[in-house]
Order: C-alpha cells, then structure tokens, then sequence
C-alpha cells in the first residue's frame, strides 16, 4: 500500500506518517522544504521527502511527477496559519492561505489524480475553526469551511475514489498548541464535554479509519470529544 501525506514533516502528518511507515507501508511525505523533507523521511522511516510549496502552485505537478503509482491513500495535511480579521485584512496572508488550503490542496488531487488507485482515498484536513471562529481566524475559518465545498465535489468529480475530511478539535498534544499558555489550553479543555482535548494518536487512528474503511465516503468526521 503506498500512502502520500502532504504536510507529513510535522505534527499530525508526521505521526501519521510513522504510523503507517511502521506497518510497512511506502510512504511519501512533503513539506516545503526538500531537505528537511528527507530529513524527516528518515527519521519516521518514510520512504521518500518532498518539497514543494502549496502556495505557488505552478510547481506542484513538477515535483510529484517522481511519484510511482498506484497511490493507495493521499493525505492533505498541510497548513501555515495566518492572524487576519475583516476590520484589518492583510491581503497577502489571506492570498497566501486561501492559495494554500484550496488551490494547493486541489491542484495535488489534479496532479495524482490518475495515478489514484481506483479503490484507494484521499483525506483533507480541515478544522473546527470552519464553524468556531475566533478572533483573528477569518481566512483559517474561510479555508477549512471551504474543504467541506472539496469534499463536495472531489467525491463526485473522482469516484469510485473516496474522498472524506477529518476537523480535529484543539489537539493538546500537537506541536502548535503544545507550548500555548496553560490557561488557554484549560479554556479549550472546559469547553469539551470529555473533559479532555484530543490527542494527535485519537486524530490519527481517525484519519486511518476513514483512510481505510471502504464505505466511508463523502463524510466529514469532526474529532473534538463534543464540544458545548
Ligand atoms: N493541531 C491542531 O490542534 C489542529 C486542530 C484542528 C485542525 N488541524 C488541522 O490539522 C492539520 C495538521 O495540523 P498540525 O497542527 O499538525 O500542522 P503543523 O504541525 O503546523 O504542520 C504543518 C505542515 O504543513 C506543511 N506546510 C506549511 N506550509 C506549507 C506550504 N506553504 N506548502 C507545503 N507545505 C506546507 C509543514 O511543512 P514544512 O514546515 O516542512 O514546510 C508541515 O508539514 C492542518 O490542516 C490543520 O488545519 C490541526
């Protein structure tokens, strides 16, 4: 079985990457940098790195054009967060994130398309920022509503290819949320109705389940222990 995770050199790519890499799977990971890319192969026992970047992407197709198929699982992890609110609207970092998240994301699933085993998946990442915004969330709230749209489409547009998103909740234990003020982590926390934030190994055998299950299609799993 071969497994790509775009945005698989850090945080929950990452450890999704390992945990297919350690059942033996060919996994390819990407982030935008070539070398650290291999790097981080390496370290999780991927197969091969990749660099390139979503946000310009012109050279995406480029890049994945070393990958072999049949490609079993396709993973759309990736993402670089901007600070933006209407009031005071940075327009590059909201070019830059929309490019990233949409475009990047479907040029990816345009460019493997046809290596795409008939019966394999793909899986993008989205948030629960697309129905909790906060302040300064617009364009990552924009964005990972805008995966349910993909969701949509890529199910219909590529069948019998499934096509499922995955919205986690805060994942306490994720790089990004690990070094945050305890406080703010404790706010998040009270507001679950288990008491506990998610895990990026709950996250990941989510996303193994809806990589995996072959009559899951369409659907987008939210990972947040119910939120209140
Ligand atoms: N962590 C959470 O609590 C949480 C909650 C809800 C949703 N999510 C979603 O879960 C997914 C993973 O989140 P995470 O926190 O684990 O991510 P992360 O640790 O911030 O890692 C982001 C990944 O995206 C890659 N990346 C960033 N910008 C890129 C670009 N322009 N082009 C190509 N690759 C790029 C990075 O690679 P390089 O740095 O190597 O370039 C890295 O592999 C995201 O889609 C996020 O929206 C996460």
């Amino acid at each position: 079985m071969s497994v790509i995770i775009v945005g698989g050199t850090a945080g929950i790519g990452k450890e999704l990457a390992r945990h297919y890499a350690a059942r033996g799977q060919k996994v390819v990971i990407t982030g935008r940098d070539s070398i650290r890319a291999t790097d981080v192969a390496a370290e999780v026992g991927a197969a091969t790195g990749l660099g390139f970047d979503l946000a310009d992407p012109s050279g995406i197709a480029d890049a994945l054009s070393v990958v072999t198929g049949p490609v079993d699982h396709l993973v759309l992890a990736a993402i670089d967060r901007d600070a933006n609110t209407a009031a005071k609207y940075d327009l590059s970092a909201a070019s830059y994130l929309v490019t990233l998240k949409l475009i990047g994301y479907t040029e990816v699933v345009h460019a493997l398309a046809e290596r795409m085993s008939p019966d394999g998946s793909i899986l993008l990442f989205g948030g629960m920022a697309r129905v909790r915004p906060y302040p300064g969330s617009t364009t990552v709230t924009t964005v990972n509503a805008g995966v349910i749209g993909m969701v949509r489409t890529l199910s219909v547009e590529l069948a019998p290819i499934r096509v499922n998103s995955i919205h986690p909740g805060i994942v306490g234990d994720s790089p990004f949320w690990k070094g945050k003020p305890a406080a703010v982590l404790e706010a998040f926390r009270a507001g679950t109705l288990t008491g506990r934030l998610a895990s990026m190994d709950e996250v990941v055998s989510a996303a193994a389940f809806l990589l995996e299950h072959r009559s899951i299609n369409g659907v987008d799993l939210v990972v947040d222990g119910g939120w209140r």
